[in-house]
């Protein structure tokens, strides 16, 4: 992004107003109360133009790729377009960009794929803050005498330690999986410095950018990775996985394929019938993602531009936002906080918080927020290890309270009230 445009976001406080009106699901009242959405982790809403784009898709252009008649040839357009968009969301290649069912089942794919060209010996490197989508599909290769890692983290605050990571990367290590940021308590991981590392081993890096996606600009080629993977459900998008692959990863690993699909970019890596009208959607959510940087700073020339200087107000509103939750959740008696905490490090983090509070079970709360219209998730929300590793697994997990940029400081405060007055 020119400094330009990054001054004329910063200088723009997001409108949330603008963007709430954006989102048709934000308005619904639940026993009589405006619904809360705090459970942006686990999928976040999506504006009308989302909407709209699906159903489009579905009344004018619905047909399978690669017909010589209008439809097809439209629904042959549509998928260039969406690989456009996320190539300007990745900073990559359009051949680069491989669709898929979501985040996991590509994951799975790629393993399969890496799985091959292992052997006895070789070492992968996972962490202990990661959802088990980019853990279980790294050991399901042990399976081929692969050892599989694990870095640890420092409990305290919840962030990687970064000195047993790089001690585990050792020269027979092939593949270092990490998450960018980690979706049960919102550390941002320094991903540059993870890919340098693996990089030096000679090892290839795969980063889990699903929870990140939401709340930070990805740039590929500044990071450097072999491979990236988010799910657009997750960015204000429909259920879908994207998976980036560096061109010569992608064309020199062999996928598991049908023999009728070609050997091009990116079609080798994307297995059946792709879910087109949901790819209709995710190029109006990248639009949409890119018209909040517009909107914000008009003179922004590029979607590029567009989809960073967005990211500039997000950030800035969601740091604020949790700052305030932060705060008013460690005044809390008998709570217990995960993760990062200190305000000068909250660069280091996403607005996703964990707790506990003594006298209740996490699912306990979150029943009680569910029942007033305040929508947070409990449990382990897949990121077994981590919730192992702080001792809650067996006891309920963490509640998490994941904000997004459309929610606002009035929601933050109805959330706190209740807390509030749960405290014994
Ligand atoms: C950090 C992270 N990684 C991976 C996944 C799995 O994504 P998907 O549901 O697209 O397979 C999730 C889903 O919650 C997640 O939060």
């Amino acid at each position: 992004m020119s400094s330009s445009a990054k001054a004329i976001a910063l200088a723009r406080k997001l409108d949330v107003e603008w963007v709430r009106q954006q989102f048709p699901s934000l308005h619904q009242l639940v026993n009589g109360q405006p619904a809360v959405f705090f459970d942006s982790p686990g999928g976040t809403q999506v504006p009308q133009r989302v909407i709209d784009a699906i159903a489009g898709y579905l009344s004018t252009s619905n047909a399978n790729s690669g017909g010589a008649f209008a439809t097809s040839q439209r629904t042959d357009q549509m998928i260039a377009d969406a690989r456009a968009a996320m190539a300007d969301f990745f900073n990559c290649a359009s051949d680069e960009v491989v669709f898929g069912a979501n985040m996991t089942t590509l994951t799975f794919a790629l393993s399969r794929a890496i799985g091959r060209e292992l052997k006895s010996g070789d070492e992968l490197l996972v962490s202990c803050l990661d959802h088990d989508a980019n853990v279980s599909p790294w050991v399901c290769l042990e399976e081929r005498g692969v050892k599989v890692r694990t870095a640890d983290v420092t409990p305290g605050d919840c962030t990687l330690d970064m000195f047993d990571l790089s001690a585990k990367i050792r020269r027979n290590t092939r593949l270092v999986a990490i998450g960018w940021a980690a979706n049960a308590v919102g550390t941002i991981n320094d991903v540059h410095e993870i890919v340098r590392l693996a990089h030096a081993a000679g090892s290839m890096a795969f980063l889990d950018a699903v929870h990140y996606a939401p709340h930070g600009p990805i740039d590929v080629r500044a990071v450097d990775c072999d491979f990236l993977a988010c799910s657009s459900y997750k960015f204000f998008g429909p259920h879908l996985g994207i998976l980036f692959g560096k061109r010569e990863q992608l064309r020199r690993l062999r996928p598991y394929k049908l023999r009728a699909c070609t050997e091009n970019l990116p079609d080798r890596w994307e297995t059946g019938t792709q879910n087109h009208e949901c790819l209709a959607g995710l190029i109006a959510a990248i639009e949409y993602i890119a018209d909040v940087g517009r909107h914000h700073g008009p003179e922004v020339k590029t979607r590029r531009e567009a989809i960073l200087a967005a990211y500039e107000v997000f950030q800035q509103h969601e740091r604020q936002l949790a700052g305030q939750l932060i705060n008013g959740l460690l005044a809390i008696p008998g709570l217990t906080f995960y993760g990062i905490k200190d305000a000068a490090k909250f660069d280091q983090r996403t607005p996703t918080v964990a707790i506990r509070m003594e006298g209740y079970t996490p699912r306990e709360l979150a029943s009680h927020l569910g029942e007033r219209g305040i929508f947070t998730w409990d449990g382990n929300y897949y990121a077994i290890d981590l919730a192992e590793r702080l001792g809650v697994q067996s006891s309920g997990g963490m509640l998490r309270i994941g904000l997004a940029h459309y929610n606002t400081a009035k929601e933050v405060e109805r959330l706190l009230g209740e807390l509030r007055g749960l405290a014994k």
